[in-house]
């Protein structure tokens, strides 16, 4: 059940051709150039699709399909080498060593610059803001991060000592395929080489330069690129509720709006399977969709072991990319410009009521109304969103994965966490939960991911006393132990204080959900999970290298 991929242009074209004019006809004969062309070069596979074949099985036999979700591995758009998204003006280039060799060129050429550091007397502490000390560190940074891009250095500020130096930059990770900027700020001590040139001797820790924390806002000779000035803070994450304003904006938009279905406190995979069904059909119609941000997330990923209700979808993904990528507007406000209109006017908005998911997109793109309304009312499973884009529909419909990326203030923790291992680590996805204990369709995974196990599994792939970060859902601290006389073993639970009450993602939940402390909840676990293990240097993963049993089950592989 692979998603068509060439076929969704064709019908449009025959359309296009009843429709436009023979004046028109060299425009349309370029039109569908440039369609071919994107049609050739941009065929995006459904990422789940490609990455999870069982997943196709499940959908073929819709009837009750259900997502077992709770122990994989939890994909969005930034892990996907999909087109990229639209990148904002302000994107930085990388800082590669030519980049800065050209400004080194630059900066001896003009003889700005006082003598070399030799003639100096390095005892009076080293001069942070000589632009060579910059250079020093940034070389030395490309040479040990190899899997960051270095983006944007500020100005190097006075350590503590007179030979240390503070400094700032934003970066990227290379394994995230977004454009969003992280943050990182170390202690650099400053030597002088051989050669009179200033050396970096030794680097602190993650967070460690504490002195460069505050963005500056001057631009700096640092800040190479002239069209950047304000300094990049995620307390400014601007995921805030964009608004209609007007009741002339309102009656001119076109909207499609959806029901609560059976989708409702259904695992997550099922929630963004369906989501990004009713996303990419309104995108295939030309409308502004109608977005619940209130989530309701399912009893696995829910300490209390219930389906909690009234969870932000901002907890989870970045509503800001969500925002810039596709058109929608919230519920609430929608519901109540709606309301407002229709008590002011005589004449009330045009609404089409769909009653059933049966009736296709195809059949919806002539609707004129302003308000496309689906119901989804019919008993489970006619009643989930996806069933729309099932069928014929699956031709015409493109998910739109890269709109959909998680949150950032979870994607700052998963920063953290790999920088404070200095991007140096392996990592290892530990499968167990509910599976282990299902001996029926997972006959020796319990065995198989065993702590005695995994040590002798691991020991032939990952060097002894390397950093071993450990994803999984096992809620016991010390399962892992054993590995400890092997590895230097890191876990989630480690790095509580990153949502413990005195941090920077508590004090923004906090703030996104008026005031109430958010729980950190098993989903959130899993992103961050996810995105670390990511970002590891030598990968194991559960099934297929710890344990010859099936993802999804016996025989499903
Ligand atoms: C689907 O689930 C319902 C209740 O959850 C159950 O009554 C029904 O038998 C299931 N259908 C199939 C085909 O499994
Ligand atoms: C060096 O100077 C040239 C012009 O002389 C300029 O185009 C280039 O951007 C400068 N490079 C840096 C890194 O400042
Ligand atoms: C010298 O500096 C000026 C700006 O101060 C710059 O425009 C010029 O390109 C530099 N010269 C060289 C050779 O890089
Ligand atoms: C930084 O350190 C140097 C040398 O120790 C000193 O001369 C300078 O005044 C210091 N600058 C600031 C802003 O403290
Ligand atoms: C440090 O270097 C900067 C840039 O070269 C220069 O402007 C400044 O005067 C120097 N400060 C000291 C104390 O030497
Ligand atoms: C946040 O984004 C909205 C548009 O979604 C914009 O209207 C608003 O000005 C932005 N706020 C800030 C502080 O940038
Ligand atoms: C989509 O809608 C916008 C405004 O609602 C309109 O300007 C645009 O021409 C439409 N595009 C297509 C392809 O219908
Ligand atoms: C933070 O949590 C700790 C332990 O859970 C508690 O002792 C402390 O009072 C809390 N602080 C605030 C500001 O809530
Ligand atoms: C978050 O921190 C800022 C400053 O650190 C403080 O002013 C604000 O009250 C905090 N917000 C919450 C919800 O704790
Ligand atoms: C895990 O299994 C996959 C697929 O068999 C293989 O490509 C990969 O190299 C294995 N990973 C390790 C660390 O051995």
């Amino acid at each position: 059940m692979k998603e068509p991929l060439n076929s969704a242009e064709a019908p449009i074209t025959q359309k296009l051709i009843k429709q436009i004019s023979n004046v028109c006809f060299s425009v349309f004969v370029f039109a569908v150039l440039i369609i071919t062309v994107i049609a050739i070069t941009y065929q995006p596979p459904d990422p789940w699709l490609e990455s999870a074949p069982a997943l196709t099985h499940l959908f073929t036999q819709v009837e009750n399909a259900t997502f077992k979700d709770d122990s994989s591995v939890l994909k969005t758009g930034e892990d996907f080498s999909l087109p990229p998204a639209l990148a904002p003006s302000s994107v930085l280039q990388p800082i590669t060593e030519t980049v800065i060799a050209n400004y080194e060129h630059n900066l001896t050429s003009n003889a700005t610059l006082g003598p070399t550091a030799c003639a100096e007397d390095l005892e009076d502490g080293v001069n942070c803001s000589d632009p060579r000390v910059l250079i020093a560190i940034e070389r030395f940074n490309l040479r040990l991060f190899k899997s960051i891009v270095f983006l944007e250095y500020s100005t190097p500020v006075n350590g503590s000592k007179p030979n240390q130096c503070d400094v700032a930059w934003k970066f990227r990770n290379r394994k995230e395929k977004s454009w969003r900027k992280y943050r990182d700020f170390r202690r650099f001590r400053i030597g002088l080489g051989d050669d009179c040139a200033y050396k970096v001797i030794g680097a602190s820790g993650w967070h460690s330069g504490v002195n460069a924390r505050r963005p500056r806002p001057r631009p700096t000779p640092a800040n190479r690129n002239p069209k950047i000035s304000a300094p990049y803070r995620d307390s400014e994450i601007n995921d805030t509720i964009p608004k209609i304003n007007s009741d002339t904006n309102f009656r001119r938009g076109r909207y499609l709006y959806y029901s609560r279905g059976g989708d409702y406190c259904k695992g997550m995979n099922h929630y963004m399977w369906s989501f990004l069904c009713a996303l990419g059909e309104a995108q295939y119609l030309n409308r502004t969709f109608v977005m619940d941000l209130s989530v309701c997330l399912a009893s696995q990923y829910n300490p209390s072991g219930k389906d909690e209700e009234g969870k932000d979808f901002r907890f989870y993904f970045d509503f800001e990319h969500l925002k810039e990528e596709a058109s929608i507007v919230e519920e609430r406000e929608f519901l109540r410009d709606w309301k407002r209109w229709d008590k002011n006017h005589k004449r009330k908005i045009p609404v089409r009521k769909v009653a059933s998911y049966k009736t296709t997109p195809m059949q919806l793109k002539k609707d004129r109304s302003t308000i496309i309304w689906r119901h989804f009312d019919a008993p489970e499973p006619e009643n989930y969103w996806y069933r729309v884009c099932e069928g014929q529909a699956a031709n015409n419909i493109k998910r739109p994965w890269h709109a959909l990326w998680k949150s950032k203030r979870l994607m700052n923790i998963v920063s953290e966490i790999s920088g404070k291992m200095d991007w140096d680590f392996d990592a290892v996805h530990v499968v167990r939960g509910e599976k282990a204990q299902n001996k029926q369709l997972w006959p020796h995974l319990d065995a198989d991911t065993s702590p005695e196990a995994i040590v002798s599994k691991l020991q032939g792939m990952i060097q002894p006393w390397r950093n071993l970060y450990i994803a999984t859902n096992e809620p016991f601290y010390n399962y892992f132990d054993k590995l400890r006389s092997h590895y230097k073993v890191h876990l989630l639970d480690d790095y509580k204080e990153l949502w413990g009450n005195t941090s920077d993602w508590y004090n923004e939940t906090t703030a996104l959900n008026g005031g109430r402390p958010v729980n950190f909840d098993g989903y959130m676990r899993a992103e961050i999970d996810t995105e670390v293990f990511i970002r590891g240097k030598t990968r194991v993963e559960t099934f297929y290298n710890l344990t010859s049993d099936c993802k999804d089950g016996i025989n499903t592989c």
